[in-house]
C-alpha cells in the first residue's frame, strides 16, 4: 500500500481504535502521529499532545508537526471527547450536555480540518473521519434489553452530521486533489455487559462484535493513494449490521 513515509495524524491515537489505526498505518510504512490529550509530546515516539477542543492547541500542534516532519499527508479524525454524563437516557439529557458533546465531537472536526487544510492542499492529502453505524441508521434498542446500557442520542446527530459534512468537503476540495471520506465502525468489543454482547452478536450477520483490527485496514486504505479515486464516501465496517 502506498503509505510509505506519509505523515498521518491520528487524533485520539491512544484509544481503543486509535491504537490499532496507528499500528496498521505504521505497518504500511506511514509515519503515524498519535495526537491525543492523554500523552506527553515525544517526537521520537511520534506522540503529540493536543486538545482538539482548543483552537490554540490544534494550531500549535500543526505548527510543531510541520517543523518536525515537514509536511502532513493525512488526518484521521478519531478522538472521542465526551462529558461525564454521556449516554444518559434521552429524557434526562441536559441541553448544556447535548450542546457540549456536539461541540466537542462534531464542531472540533470542522476546526481541525479547517486548520490542517492548508497543509493538505500542498500534499494533495486525505482525510478520514471516524463516524459510526449510528450516523447511518437508527438504534436497535433491543440489544440493550436486560442491561442498564443505552446509546447517547447526540451520537446520531454528531455522526450523521460528520458523514454529510465529509461529503460537502469532498465536493469543495475535490478540484484541489484533497480527498475526504468516512469510516463507520459497528460496535467494538470492549468487555461490555455479557447480555449486551450476546444480544449484539445475535443480531449482526457475522455473529460477533467488531475488533479494532477489523476497522484499521479500512482507515489505512482510504488515507492511502490506493484510494486515489475515492472521495465523499462512507465505508461501513460493521459485520453486516446495516445490511439487514
Ligand atoms: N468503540 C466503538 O464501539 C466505536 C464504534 C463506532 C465508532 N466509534 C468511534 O471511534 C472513535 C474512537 O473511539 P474509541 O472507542 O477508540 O474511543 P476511546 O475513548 O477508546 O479513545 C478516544 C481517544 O480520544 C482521546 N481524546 C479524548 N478527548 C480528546 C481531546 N479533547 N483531544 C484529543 N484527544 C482526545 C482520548 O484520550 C482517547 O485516547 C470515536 O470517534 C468513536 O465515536 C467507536
Amino acid at each position: 500500500m502506498t503509505l510509505k513515509d506519509k505523515v498521518i495524524i491520528v487524533t485520539g491515537g491512544g484509544g481503543l481504535l486509535g491504537k490499532e489505526f496507528i499500528k496498521n498505518l505504521k505497518s504500511k510504512g506511514a509515519i503515524a502521529i498519535n495526537a491525543d490529550i492523554n500523552i506527553k509530546t515525544d517526537y521520537e515516539k511520534n506522540n503529540l499532545f493536543v486538545d482538539i477542543t482548543s483552537e490554540d492547541s490544534i494550531v500549535e500542534a500543526i505548527k510543531n508537526i510541520i517543523s518536525v516532519y515537514g509536511k502532513i499527508d493525512g488526518l484521521v479524525n478519531n478522538a472521542y471527547p465526551r462529558t461525564n454524563d454521556w449516554g444518559e437516557k434521552f429524557e434526562d439529557i441536559k441541553y448544556e450536555s447535548w450542546q457540549m458533546n456536539v461541540d466537542m465531537q462534531m464542531n472540533t472536526t470542522f476546526l481541525f480540518i479547517q486548520k490542517v487544510m492548508p497543509e493538505l492542499l500542498k500534499t494533495k492529502g486525505a482525510i478520514v473521519n471516524i463516524a459510526s453505524i449510528y450516523g447511518v441508521v437508527g438504534n436497535d434498542f433491543t440489544v440493550y434489553e436486560g442491561t442498564n446500557m443505552t446509546s447517547a442520542a447526540a451520537y446520531s446527530a454528531i455522526k450523521g452530521g460528520i458523514i454529510n459534512f465529509s461529503r460537502y468537503l469532498s465536493s469543495y476540495y475535490g478540484r484541489h486533489g484533497v480527498r475526504v471520506n468516512c469510516v463507520s465502525p459497528g460496535g467494538i468489543f470492549d468487555n461490555q455487559n455479557e447480555i449486551f454482547v450476546k444480544n449484539y452478536e445475535n443480531k449482526v450477520p457475522l455473529k460477533r462484535m467488531g475488533n479494532p483490527d477489523d476497522i484499521a485496514p479500512a482507515v489505512s486504505f482510504l488515507v492511502s493513494d490506493e484510494a486515489k479515486y475515492i472521495t465523499g464516501q462512507n465505508l461501513i465496517v460493521d459485520g453486516g449490521w446495516t445490511a439487514i
